[in-house]
């Protein structure tokens, strides 16, 4: 059972807390229905059959994941629904052939989105200190590598193709889409609450740093190095840089 700390508006952090967690449930639910759908399609293309087994165990992997975060909103105090939010759409910008249209969902799901999961778990590790918390944090973790690692290694596939050049011009719209709603806005008070990382959860700014770190270190320079020319895309980063900090009064969902 995770518990939070701390007497300024702990019941407030926990329902933040809870809100993060329930928010985590219905994106491990759609990215187990969009890695199932990938492997599907991966298979239809021919593609190795390694990459199509990874993709399927990455489906399962998410599954088990949203079990431990529906566990730990309902500790928390929000449980999650009982039925399965609809299907994701498909991030592909319409038009593309259908092995590159698989690239872009792998390149946005796996190299960008698992990319800064991974970055945003493991700097909250150090900071669960409730066992059952830090062996889920952990857990999805070691996944979400895994899952990062798929899509690098289907892009290796298409470089070898030479099939990654048309996602360049595309970077801007692929990195808008892989962000929450107000990841790049500021956000009330209580959500940079240093409090919610006892909990599982980032504070909004560090969370926002850490997309952009990712982006910066590994995103970006990953896809450089495997011929994508990503001009575009730290045209639409830089843009972005210079955040406000807090704006009062703002009542979005808490996000992951
Ligand atoms: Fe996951
Ligand atoms: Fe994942």
């Amino acid at each position: 059972m995770v518990s939070g700390s701390g007497a300024r508006s702990a019941g407030d952090v926990r329902a933040l807390a809870a809100s993060a967690w329930s928010f985590r449930w219905k994106v491990e639910r759609e990215a187990e229905v969009r890695f199932e759908t990938l492997a599907g399609r991966l298979e239809a293309l021919g593609e190795p059959p390694h990459l199509v087994n990874l993709t399927r165990r990455a489906a399962a992997d998410e599954r088990r994941h949203a079990t431990h975060c529906a566990r730990l909103a309902a500790e928390l105090g929000q449980p999650v629904p009982e039925r399965a939010p609809p299907p994701p759409a498909k991030v592909a910008p319409a038009g593309l052939a259908e092995e590159d249209a698989v690239t872009y969902e792998l390149v946005a799901a796996c190299c960008v989105t698992e990319s800064v999961s991974v970055a945003v778990l493991t700097t909250l590790l150090p900071a669960a200190r409730d066992p059952s918390l830090h062996a889920v944090l952990r857990e999805l973790a070691e996944d979400e590598v895994a899952h990062a690692r798929l899509g690098w290694a289907h892009l290796a596939v298409a470089a070898a193709q030479g099939r990654t050049a048309f996602l360049g011009p595309l970077l801007p719209a692929m990195l808008r889409g892989s962000v929450d709603d107000d990841l790049l806005l500021p956000v009330e008070p209580d959500r940079e609450d240093e409090a919610l990382l006892a909990l599982g959860v980032l504070p909004h700014a560090t969370k926002r740093d850490l997309f952009v770190r990712a982006l910066e270190q590994v995103v970006l320079p990953g896809l450089e190095a495997s011929g994508v020319d990503t001009a575009d895309g730290r045209d639409w980063l830089a843009t972005r840089r210079a955040f406000p900090k807090v704006a009062p009064g703002r009542t979005t969902d808490q996000k992951t």
